[in-house]
């Protein structure tokens, strides 16, 4: 047996097509139109590669859309005027401070200056208390977009076993936050491990559903799958390969060739999460733009 292939290519494209429609519709009754700003500090390869494709995604629906580059060096101070202005600007729905940063930058600090309702990648405290109260706030874009591809697959949270490995404030937290709550893609029964979990394999060949979150290359074997379980492929991992063009290639956290043979579903890397949390993006900008115009 062989698992099915999750195309969050596919899927996305579907996705953002009803966000350019949901928007036409916004942008004529309000004329205001749906404006990103991302903010990168540094020369991070990985981190531009995101965020060029994160405000092509904004630029591609006609929404207004900007990168903010400062050098590696910028100081604290320097990132809050910036974050402050942009909290100010009518144009600017969402705001996005690309991570990670230089180490000499406090980032919880600066995460917290941007405003709640303009925190598209729902990392403020307040959007995080909310997200795990069931309150309406933006949730963070790669949780959400994996809760999307498990709708859009009609693949079953409900009461299903799901183990998360990693505990990330980014992925690992969140994902887990937002299967165990109450509704359409929730109602999970949630574990989550780390780097201290012991007897993870027997853990994960539990689980229903497989989420690999740790940014370690083909961490996963086949042999921690329960035989048709949903594997999740959260990593993007630059791995040497001499025959590529670019000298490297991208592999997951899941040894994908084993892990096919034994699991019911996967997604691929590239292919499967990443699009999704692009178009999650979109999402959470569309859903500020208009939280703020109401
Ligand atoms: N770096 C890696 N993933 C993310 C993300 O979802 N948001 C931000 N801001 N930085 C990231």
């Amino acid at each position: 047996m062989s698992a099915r292939i999750i195309d969050g290519v596919a899927i996305a494209a579907r996705i953002r097509e009803q966000l350019a429609e949901e928007a036409q519709a916004f942008i004529k009754r309000t004329r205001v139109r749906p404006g990103l700003v991302v903010i990168l500090v540094g020369d991070n390869p990985a981190s531009q590669v995101y965020v060029r494709s994160k405000r092509k995604a904004c630029l591609d629906l006609g929404w207004y859309s900007d990168v903010i580059h400062l050098p590696a060096d910028a100081t604290q101070e320097r990132l809050e005027e910036t974050i402050d202005k942009l909290n100010a600007d009518p144009m600017v729905h969402g705001i996005l401070l690309q991570l990670p940063l230089p180490d000499h930058l406090n980032e919880q600090g600066l995460l917290q200056r941007i405003r709640p309702e303009k925190d598209v990648d729902g990392f403020h405290p307040i959007n995080v208390g909310k997200l795990v109260l069931g309150l309406p706030a933006p949730v963070p874009c790669t949780p959400l977009g994996i809760q999307r591809l498990l709708i859009e697959e009609h693949i079953e949270t409900a009461g299903k076993f799901v183990v998360v490995l990693g505990r990330s404030n980014i992925v690992g937290k969140p994902v887990a936050s937002l299967l165990m709550r109450k509704g359409s893609g929730g109602d999970a029964t949630v574990c989550v491990c780390h780097s201290r979990s012991e007897n993870l394999s027997s853990i994960t060949r539990q689980a229903d559903i497989l989420i690999a979150a740790v940014g370690r290359p083909r961490f996963v074997k086949a042999g921690w799958i329960k035989p048709g379980a949903t594997v999740i492929d959260v990593g993007i991992n630059r791995v040497n390969d001499p025959d590529s063009p670019r000298g490297y290639r991208l592999v997951g956290d899941v040894d994908f060739e084993g892990a096919k043979a034994v699991a019911g579903a996967i997604t691929p890397v590239p292919g499967g999460v990443g699009p999704m949390t692009i178009a999650m993006l979109l999402h959470n900008t569309l859903w500020c733009a208009k939280n703020l115009s109401a």
